[in-house]
Formats: C-alpha cells, sequence, structure tokens
C-alpha cells in the first residue's frame, strides 16, 4: 500500500515512522512533510487549501490512503472533498470537526446531553460580555470560538484583562467574530484523553499530559507543547469508565443523533476536578508533541488500525500497548514562543543516533544541501521510553546535550509532576 500523511509536525514524523514500520506499507508521501520524514518518505510540497491539487497528486501517485494529520485540513473539509473523489482517507468529516472547528458547537452538545463541562455563555454583543463578566468570580475564561491556534482563550484575573480579551476577539484578531464564549474556571488537573473511532464502535488510544507553557514550572507564554508524557498519572479504570460513560459515549451518540458519524482519532482535553473528568475541549485529530508519546508504546501494527477504521471494522482488532513511560522534550529556537531566527543549521544532529527506545521526532526542520535547517519554534522532539519517567527523561536530555545546538533551548522538568526531586 502506499500512504499520504498530511501535515508536517512532530505528530506528522511519528505517525510516519509508526506507518512505516508495517510490512503492508510500501511507500509513504508526506504533504508537505519535514527534514525527518525527508528520510523515510517523499516528501510533496503543496498548498494544503488546494485539494483539488492534492487530488491530483495523489491519483497521479496512485496513492491508496490519506492519513490526515493537523485540524485545519479536517475543520476545511478535506476529508469530505476526498471520499467524494474516491479516496480513502483516515480522520473525521467537516461536520464532525466542528468539534474543534467551533467551541461553541461542543459547548452547546455537552449542554444537550449533559455532558460534564464548565459553565458557560454565549455572547453576541460587547457590552453584555462586559456586563456577565462585571457580575462573575473572577478568573473567568474568554475564548474565541473558532480555530486559533491555541491562542484564541484567554485566562483573565481582572476587568481589564476580560475588556482586552473581548476587544481582541471582537476586534477580529482569530478572524471575524459573531460571538464568544465566556466559562467558568476549573481548578483541577489537565489531562489528554484519546480514542479512536470508526462510526460504529471506538477504542481507547491512551492518556498523556502535556506542558503547554515555555517556562520551567509551567510559568510564561502558551505555547504549542513544551513536552509531554504517557500515561497520565491521574487515569485509572474508574476514572476510564466515567470518561467513557459521561464525554465519550454521549459525544458519539449526540453526533449521531444529528446524521454525523465520526471516524478518526479523538482527544479530548480534560481537567479532573475531585476525580471527577469536566471536558475543556475537542481536538479532532492526535496531539503534538502527546502523539510523539503515545505511539513508541504502540504493539499493534497501526497501519492495520487505521485500515479496519476506515473500513468500519475497527471492532475486530485488538490494540496492544507496552506499559512503559514514555517522555518527549521539545527542542525549540530561542525566542520562541515570539521572534525567532529560522534556517539556522542543526550542525550536529546527523551524528545523533538514538537506539532502539529513544526516537528523534522532526518538527520545524528542513533538509537541504545535505545538512538539517530549523524552520520553525519547534524544532526537534526527542522521546524515550523505559521503565520509569525518570530514566526516560535522564537520557533524552543526555541526547539533547550531545547534540549541543547552540541555538536551540528546551526545559528540563518535564513530567516534575511523575518525577521525584
Ligand atoms: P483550550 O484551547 O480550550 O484547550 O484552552 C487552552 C488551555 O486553557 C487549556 O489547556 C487549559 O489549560 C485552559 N483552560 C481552558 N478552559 C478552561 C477552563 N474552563 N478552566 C480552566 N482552564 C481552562
Ligand atoms: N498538545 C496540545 C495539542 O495538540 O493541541
Amino acid at each position: 500500500m502506499k500512504i499520504g500523511i498530511i501535515g508536517s509536525g512532530g505528530r506528522e514524523h511519528a505517525l510516519c515512522y509508526t506507518l512505516k514500520k508495517s510490512k503492508k506499507v510500501k511507500k509513504i508521501y508526506c504533504f508537505p512533510g519535514n527534514g525527518g520524514t525527508a528520510a523515510i518518505a517523499e516528501n510533496i510540497s503543496i498548498d494544503l487549501s488546494n485539494f483539488q491539487e492534492l487530488k491530483n497528486i495523489i491519483n497521479k501517485n496512485k496513492i491508496d490512503l490519506i492519513v490526515v494529520g493537523p485540524e485545519k485540513p479536517l475543520v476545511e473539509g478535506v476529508v469530505d472533498f476526498l471520499k467524494l473523489n474516491k479516496i480513502k482517507v483516515f480522520g473525521p468529516n467537516k461536520l464532525a470537526a466542528q468539534l474543534e472547528g467551533s467551541k461553541i458547537f461542543t459547548k452547546n452538545l455537552c449542554e444537550k446531553y449533559k455532558i460534564p463541562t464548565a459553565k458557560f455563555g454565549v455572547f453576541e454583543k460587547e457590552n453584555e460580555a462586559i456586563k456577565f463578566v462585571k457580575h462573575s468570580n473572577l478568573p473567568v475564561v474568554i475564548k474565541a470560538d473558532g480555530l486559533a491556534s491555541g491562542k484564541g482563550v484567554y485566562i483573565c484575573q481582572t476587568i481589564d484583562e476580560c475588556q482586552k480579551a473581548i476587544d481582541e476577539i471582537f476586534g477580529g484578531k482569530f478572524g471575524k467574530a459573531k460571538n464568544l464564549l465566556i466559562e467558568e474556571f476549573l481548578t483541577g488537573e489537565e489531562m489528554s484523553f484519546f480514542i479512536l473511532s470508526d462510526g460504529k464502535s471506538i477504542k481507547t488510544f491512551q492518556t498523556a499530559q502535556d506542558h503547554k507553557r515555555v517556562l520551567e514550572g509551567d510559568l510564561g507564554k502558551n505555547t504549542g507543547g513544551m513536552g509531554a508524557y504517557s500515561p497520565s498519572r491521574l487515569i485509572n479504570k474508574v476514572l476510564e469508565k466515567k470518561i467513557l460513560n459521561k464525554i465519550i459515549y454521549p459525544t458519539i451518540q449526540g453526533l449521531q443523533d444529528m446524521n454525523v458519524v465520526y471516524s478518526g482519532f479523538l482527544y479530548a482535553g480534560l481537567m479532573i476536578v475531585k476525580d471527577e473528568p469536566y471536558l475543556i475541549e475537542y481536538n479532532v485529530r492526535m496531539g503534538d508533541p502527546e502523539c510523539q508519546t503515545i505511539l513508541p508504546k504502540l504493539n499493534t501494527d497501526l497501519f492495520d488500525i487505521i485500515l479496519a477504521c476506515c473500513n468500519e471494522e475497527l471492532e475486530k482488532i485488538d490494540i496492544k500497548w507496552n506499559n512503559k513511560k514514555s517522555l518527549c522534550i521539545v527542542l525549540c529556537s530561542k525566542g520562541y514562543p515570539d521572534k525567532y531566527d529560522k534556517e539556522v543549521i542543526i550542525d550536529n544532529l546527523k551524528e545523533i543516533k538514538p537506539n532502539n527506545n529513544d526516537f528523534c521526532f522532526h518538527a520545524g526542520t528542513k533538509f537541504m544541501k545535505n545538512e538539517f535547517y530549523s524552520i520553525g519554534g519547534r524544532v526537534l522532539n526527542f522521546v524515550s521510553v523505559t521503565d520509569s519517567f525518570e530514566k526516560s527523561r535522564e537520557r533524552i536530555i543526555s541526547l539533547i546535550e550531545k547534540l549541543n545546538w547552540k541555538k536551540g533551548f528546551f526545559r528540563k522538568d518535564i513530567g516534575y509532576k511523575v518525577i521525584p526531586k
């Protein structure tokens, strides 16, 4: 089989690497991929919003199956387009992708199906939003409705901060805004919970916790993710049952009631408050960098799983995992998430040869003139899978220190909640 993977991050390199291990996968194409996928697949650089061009390349190269990594093409309907053109594709369709594409869609679904989530209000007028926060207990969380690359969420401690958030959202910072969401602030511990669905049945696909803040101690600005570990320290059988029964099943049912079939990965961002799960958000894809920590623990052929999902035969597959502790540290360009240099050579990278249970997944890199260059803020994802989080972290740090990239930085405290001081 020939596979095509849409996306260019660490998640897509991890998907590519894991699919490549399958004996049934003959060749992989990445649209557009990165420096890491270039070594194991053919990278094809295209404008991902041009579905027609994508279709032409898929047909020309006789690609059998497309796997979609990031949310944007899913929310824009790439799955619907490819299916209409008789191309096999793994991921949710446009209607199902609203779970990530519209926070208000998801909140309304939660309300209708009594899915536990923060209390909320939807506001179409600036003065009504302000009036509401003036009568609320602070902090409150103010959110833009649509996709905002993780930036459309404001945790506001003062009325001035609320005013700024409301001004920015209605001012169009995240695209034209008809309305916004104001939520109660939940205090607890966050956890990422993953499942796979083929529209008929679901399978759990591990848990993880990520670190979104740029500085050690979970301080500083929000980023796309500085590191993650799997499994989450919070998960146990009782909590898993609650998450499935109170959140996942009612969501899939709610979609079905609207004649929407959910097929693909689904990522529930949860807040666990006194052993009870609350839905913070849905993502209609794997997490990044959570995916990079989860896939190395998989003992079943990922290609078989994905194909079964596309063929609505997921129930027949037994997904097996190892019990190890997986941890990922993201090496970033100095200055990220603000300004940073691009096209900086990563001199030593060719010399770094991770062994069996250590991995180096590329994110913002490019391979040219026989060298690797950084082209993004999050550059490399180092993952290690061992018997303890402590050992995994030690191995990663020693790999990053060996690389010794002068233009990079990383957090040394990833996983501090699961690693004794
Ligand atoms: P989201 O993009 O909705 O996941 O929000 C980004 C981050 O904001 C989450 O990972 C949480 O850390 C935080 N957050 C969002 N909503 C809430 C809430 N209602 N209460 C507390 N924290 C929240
Ligand atoms: N790790 C957060 C995300 O993928 O959205």
